[in-house]
């Protein structure tokens, strides 16, 4: 087995049709729409398929779902919250797509319309961006059928021309802004297209929801005329640590990637939750899902909705019921073993605070249910006490270890 940065490469856990050495690469190209490259960054043996500006849209394909399981659950909360502000809320689908798929279902610039015009009529403007004149006029049609021409604006436009102008105009507005962006691979999505965005003043809100296609980095990693490209998406170089095209990927390599590119974000004061998106379970991620926020409740809110579509996914594909109890429970001792941490390193801090620091240290490993349960569990174990204003164990509840010298036993 090869070593390197001093772990063992995981075999088992490839991309599903991705090549693990650079010479694969040209004749190696998958047939799926999701794992596109674009023309601008490639040579000229593997170029563009047009056939995935055209199929892409016939049907949404099973991993395409796990994006909406996201961004569908959580559009009607956010609005709720967010609207309380009393800023206009401006709501902006980058990469926009026909609205609607061959099979029915609906794409992201529908989920976000239609919650928006049941959550906050009257409260939003929409802006869905589409360089493709066939999508964009689908998209029209489905925004008239709605009758929501009032407030939205669809364009027929290259993202990149459009998204400098919107951070332009935004810098200065207090506008709430949702912004969403899933191009078909992350050249389209460089870094200094999102950075005006990041720079907005901290007092308006401002939140990103970036699909980073990580199969087509890996894969452009393989070929130097990329190289510059790379580092314009991550905004380092850094990313060579990662992507070293001698090597099988692992999943370790995937996972510090996207860790690079969320430690970019937090420099701008963002909070960063990310979710794989396998095609299979047991395969490398092709692509991340990484929501970016400056607000605590949007990380905890996205931390939910991520955990709730990953798992599901997974539950799906495996459904190994008695493992999975098994698992539960050595999951449960794992989290018990956690909030013991916790509250060992800050005694007497509220229930909410624990769980924030919990979502920071492990994003998506836990849902909030199992973790108020945990909390639950371990004040009936008697290895925790709290105290709280109502007397109710409560998110003000402040939270103290009982024996901070104790490992917890209760589960
Ligand atoms: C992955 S699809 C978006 C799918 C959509 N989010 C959904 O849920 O249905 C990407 C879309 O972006 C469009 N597109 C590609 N390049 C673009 C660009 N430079 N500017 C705007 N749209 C672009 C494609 O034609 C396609 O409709």
């Amino acid at each position: 087995m090869t070593m390197r940065h001093g772990h063992s490469f995981q075999t088992e856990f490839r991309f599903s049709d991705i090549p693990t050495s650079p010479s694969a690469i040209p004749s190696a190209l998958p047939e799926v729409a999701d794992v596109v490259i674009e023309q601008s960054a490639l040579p000229i043996t593997v170029a563009r398929r047009p056939s995935t500006e055209k199929t892409f849209f016939e049907r949404k394909r099973p991993w395409s779902k796990m994006k909406d399981a996201i961004v569908g659950p959580y559009m009607p909360p956010y609005l709720t919250k967010v609207v309380r502000r009393g800023a206009p809320i401006e709501l902006v689908d980058a990469f926009a797509g026909r609205g609607i798929y061959g099979d029915g279902s609906l794409g992201s610039p529908l989920l976000i319309l239609e919650a928006a015009m049941r959550h906050v009529p009257g409260r939003f403007q929409a802006t869905f961006i589409n360089r493709n004149l066939g999508h964009h006029a689908a998209l029209q049609r489905a925004v008239e059928q709605r009758q929501a021409e009032r407030f939205v604006t669809c364009r027929n436009a290259n993202a990149e021309d459009v998204l400098p102008e919107l951070a332009r105009a935004m810098s200065s507005r207090p506008d709430t802004l949702f912004m969403y962006l899933d191009p078909f691979g992350p050249s389209k999505v460089p870094f200094d297209v999102l950075e005006p965005f990041l720079q907005r003043p901290a007092r308006f809100s401002t939140e990103i929801v970036v699909v980073l296609n990580v199969a087509t980095l890996f894969r452009m990693a393989g070929s130097q005329q990329h190289h510059a490209t790379l580092s314009r998406v991550l905004n380092t170089d850094e990313w060579q640590r990662f992507l070293d095209p001698r090597y099988y990927r692992s999943e370790e390599d995937v996972n510090g990637l996207v860790g690079l590119y969320a430690d970019q974000l937090r420099k701008y004061g963002f909070l960063v939750g990310t979710c794989p998106i396998r095609k299979r379970p047991g395969l490398l991620a092709n692509f991340f899902v990484i929501s970016m926020s400056r607000h605590a409740d949007a990380l905890l809110l996205m931390n939910d909705i991520m955990y709730t579509a990953y798992n599901q996914f997974l539950g799906a594909a495996t459904p190994l019921d008695l493992f999975a109890s098994a698992e539960l429970l050595a999951q449960q001792s794992r989290f018990d073993a956690e909030v013991h941490e916790i509250l060992r390193q800050s005694p007497g801090i509220r229930r909410v605070d624990a769980w924030l620091a919990c979502v920071t240290r492990h994003f998506r490993r836990y849902h909030s249910t199992a973790f108020r349960a945990a909390v639950r569990r371990l004040a009936d174990a008697h290895e925790l006490r709290f105290v709280s204003a109502t007397g109710r164990l409560n998110d003000d509840a402040q939270l103290f270890l009982v024996n901070p010298g104790m490992q917890s036993v209760a589960s």
